[in-house]
């Protein structure tokens, strides 16, 4: 049986890192992508140690010509590509008037644009091959509204209607495009990501409701799923012939849904206000 192949974004970290070990372990040959190939070595060692069929790829997911040389080079020399992953994003904190245009700009090129560079490049292998699944990796924060985090809600937003209408558009050559949807995940998510320049200002007027939003993620990340979850549910979409059009992961997505879906506008927006005591 021909092995299949799978590309991972973001595998210099967490969400990504695990994904990438866990095709790996499972027989898929895996492209893990990153940023920056230093920081590789973790990576680079579990899979030496475990003989795993990986490689690790630098991307330079910016720039259209580069990402096209790599889907390139990946399809010539393994002639197929069955799995995308599109993983790498982060988090934006700050209310919308102390974040500059740049830095919403940034936050939907990562989490928005790299992602559609990257699946307009593969797709054309994909159609060709009559075969593939994208998994993209939304968030719980692309069906609700937050205070402090419009730029990361907007783009995973975003995200969540692009993959819903390429899924239409695909389904004919036999291609699955799928949503993963995490609540909070155990990791360094909330630590690592960005923090708005203007946010930290205590003399911005929205300093307290930023504190009081960035606080609570932190402490809702110390609680936070296990990273195990996201792979039990990665693993089911890869081995599934019908994945669905999207799969929550940990008890508070699927909390926040069936709340939303449950109440009102109204109802929804002061239960979500009575939790930040606004
Ligand atoms: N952790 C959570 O609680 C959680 C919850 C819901 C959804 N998610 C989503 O899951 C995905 C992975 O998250 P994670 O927790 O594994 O996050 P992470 O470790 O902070 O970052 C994942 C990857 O995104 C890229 N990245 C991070 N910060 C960046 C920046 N400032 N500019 C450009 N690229 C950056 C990096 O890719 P390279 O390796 O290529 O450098 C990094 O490895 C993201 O799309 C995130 O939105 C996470």
């Amino acid at each position: 049986m021909v092995q299949k192949v799978a590309i991972v974004t973001g595998t210099s970290n967490e969400i990504g890192f695990s994904i990438a070990l866990l095709l790996a372990r499972n027989g898929f040959y895996t492209f893990a992508t990153m940023s920056d190939s230093d920081e590789s070595k973790d990576l680079t060692d579990i899979a030496k140690r475990e003989k795993l069929p990986m490689e690790i790829t630098r991307l330079d997911p910016s720039n259209c010509d580069s990402v096209n040389q790599t889907v390139d080079r990946i399809s010539e020399r393994r002639k197929q590509i069955d799995v995308l992953v599109n993983n790498a994003g982060y988090g934006l904190i700050g209310c919308f008037e102390d974040l500059s245009m740049e830095e919403i700009v940034q936050e939907f090129e990562t989490n928005l644009f790299e992602i559609v560079r990257l699946t307009k490049s593969v797709l054309p292998v994909m159609r060709r091959q009559k075969y593939g699944i994208i998994i993209n990796v939304g968030s719980i924060a692309g069906r609700i509204g937050y205070p402090a985090m419009s730029a990361y809600i907007a783009s995973k937003f975003a995200l969540s209607g692009l993959t819903e209408s390429l899924r239409y558009e695909v389904d004919q050559f036999g291609i699955k495009v799928v949503l993963i949807e995490p609540g909070i995940i155990k990791t360094s998510f909330v630590q690592t990501g960005m923090m708005a320049r203007k946010a930290t200002d205590t003399s911005s007027p929205y300093s307290q409701l930023t504190q009081k939003v960035h606080q609570g993620l932190r402490f809702l990340s110390e609680k936070g799923t296990p990273l195990e979850e996201v792979e039990k549910v990665i693993l089911k979409v890869v081995t599934s012939d019908e994945p669905r059009p999207r799969y929550l992961v940990g008890i508070d997505a699927a909390v926040l849904v069936e709340a939303r879906t449950r109440m009102s506008d109204v109802e929804f927006e002061n239960f979500i206000k009575k939790e930040l005591g606004m």
